[in-house]
């Protein structure tokens, strides 16, 4: 006989698979993410770190570099074929004059973000930091001389904000990357080691490149073992690409990556330790910022994608790129403050609320918040007279399978307004009778909170 607690969890899987079938309007639609690496079926308790990050729910990522004044993406030097003795010259004309990490911090704050993960360096090997003499492809050879990673750690942790670190492990400025392996492989564990000793303490570190270099011998553990004497909080992401979505590596890690796909629902089953999932995303079609790149999001998929993101208990990454002088553009900073209006009206679900085995039709879902239940709804339409407004409403029943507790009432989050609604417990399916928006309001996903 299978026990409750393995029944429960595979109906919790079970249900919650559906997201790969509503996934589908991604182009980059992943696979399913699965480790049982020990033969028991214990999902392990996350470290509290791990589960600190879990609770931030949201960040910004942000790619800046010497790269943003060409505006043609971070990967420039390598797509242009840009000689080093031409990309170094960006340098020279690299101010940072309106990089302000406070002033980043509080468009994040006010985008209900709760950390941001910044490039200290990128693939062409220029550090934001004081890289102490270790090399001068960096902020303090630059006429902005100073370190911009000391003003962005301390300007998060003035509004509230965890700052994390993405630092790259492909290098194409060193060319012991190339050469000497090892070589290179000291100068980037210095690097780190400086980056973990010289700006308090840190989110956690982002790694991106081992990718690069499919069979060389990393000597992942030694870098992860300066992290874990140094940050002890920290938590540590290497990232597995575009083509390797959710997939766990080396065992110090704390959280797979999902780069520009639907995070899939992870079976944690037999898992040694409890691994966090993030999607990261751009805001158009690149990391770094691309001036002639028009194909923004706005609010209505921003919160599409943190929701697809909380449907599978995945933290949602979203990128912004500066510009050449460092200031976040207008138009990504406008998005972002007005998705966060719809994150704080519903804070409460968005980040206490966990996967709980709650499916709608389509891509509605519910999720469990400390014991309140919250309903995703999607696809309403707004009410209204004919001669005005346009479109179905999509009021009517929307039936969910996976609601186990007793519901005693239903009401939007957004106005209060009560539902009416059918239960049947023993099949633990509850039927929401849905209103479209009143004339005035278009929330996107409208939430129903259940008591
Ligand atoms: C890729 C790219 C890189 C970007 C990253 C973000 O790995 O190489 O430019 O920083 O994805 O996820």
């Amino acid at each position: 006989m299978m026990s409750p607690t393995r029944r429960e969890f595979l109906h919790r899987i079970l249900s919650t698979g559906a997201v790969a079938a509503t996934a589908a309007i991604n182009p980059f639609d992943s696979g399913r993410c699965h480790a049982a690496d020990t033969d028991t079926d214990e999902i392990p308790t996350p470290e509290p770190r791990v589960a600190r990050f879990e609770r931030m729910a949201y960040g910004m990522f942000i790619h800046w570099g010497i790269y943003s004044q060409l505006g043609r993406g971070e990967w420039v030097m390598n797509r242009e074929k840009i000689p080093k003795s031409e990309y170094q010259k960006l340098r020279d004309t690299f101010t940072a004059k309106d990089f302000d990490g406070r002033r980043i911090a509080r468009i994040a704050r006010e985008a209900g973000m709760k950390y941001i993960t910044l490039t200290s360096r990128h693939h062409d090997g220029f550090s934001l930091y004081d890289t102490r003499g270790l090399s001068d492809h960096d902020a303090m050879h630059t006429p902005a001389r100073r370190d911009l990673i000391k003003d962005f750690t301390d300007g998060c942790r003035a509004e509230g904000i965890t700052p994390l670190l993405y630092h790259t492990t492909l290098d194409w400025w060193q060319d012991s990357f190339r050469d000497d392996f090892d070589a290179y492989l000291e100068y980037l564990h210095k690097s780190i080691e400086i980056l973990c000793t010289n700006y308090g303490p840190l989110g956690g570190f982002w790694f991106d490149g081992n990718w690069s270099k499919k069979d060389a011998d990393w000597k992942e553990d030694r870098m992860y073992q300066i992290i874990r004497r140094h940050q002890p909080q920290a938590i540590i992401v290497n990232n597995t690409g575009l083509h390797q979505r959710g997939k766990l590596g080396n065992p110090e890690i704390d959280s797979v990556t999902f780069e520009q796909g639907r995070p899939t629902p992870m079976d944690r089953r037999g898992m040694k330790k409890y691994v966090a999932g993030e999607m990261c995303q751009t805001m158009n079609r690149h990391w770094g910022i691309g001036v002639n790149d028009f194909a923004y999001m706005g609010p209505p998929q921003i919160i599409e994608n943190l929701c697809a993101c909380r449907k599978v208990g995945a933290n949602y990454l979203l990128n912004v790129g500066p510009t050449a002088e460092g200031a976040i553009p207008d138009y990504e900073s406008a998005a972002l403050r007005r998705s966060g209006d719809w994150v704080r009206m519903h804070a409460d679900a968005v980040y206490q609320g966990k996967p709980a085995g709650i499916e709608g039709g389509g891509d509605d879902f519910g999720l469990d918040a400390d014991g309140r239940l919250y309903l995703f709804v999607h696809r309403l339409g707004v009410r209204g007279d004919k001669n005005v407004t346009v479109g179905p409403t999509g009021a009517g029943p929307r039936t969910f399978t996976g609601v186990k507790k007793k519901v005693t009432a239903a009401q939007w989050v957004d106005n209060g307004q009560t539902l009416k609604f059918q239960q049947d417990l023993d099949a633990g399916t509850l039927t929401v009778h849905c209103t479209g928006f009143p004339y005035g309001t278009n929330t996107v996903v409208r939430l129903v909170k259940l008591a």
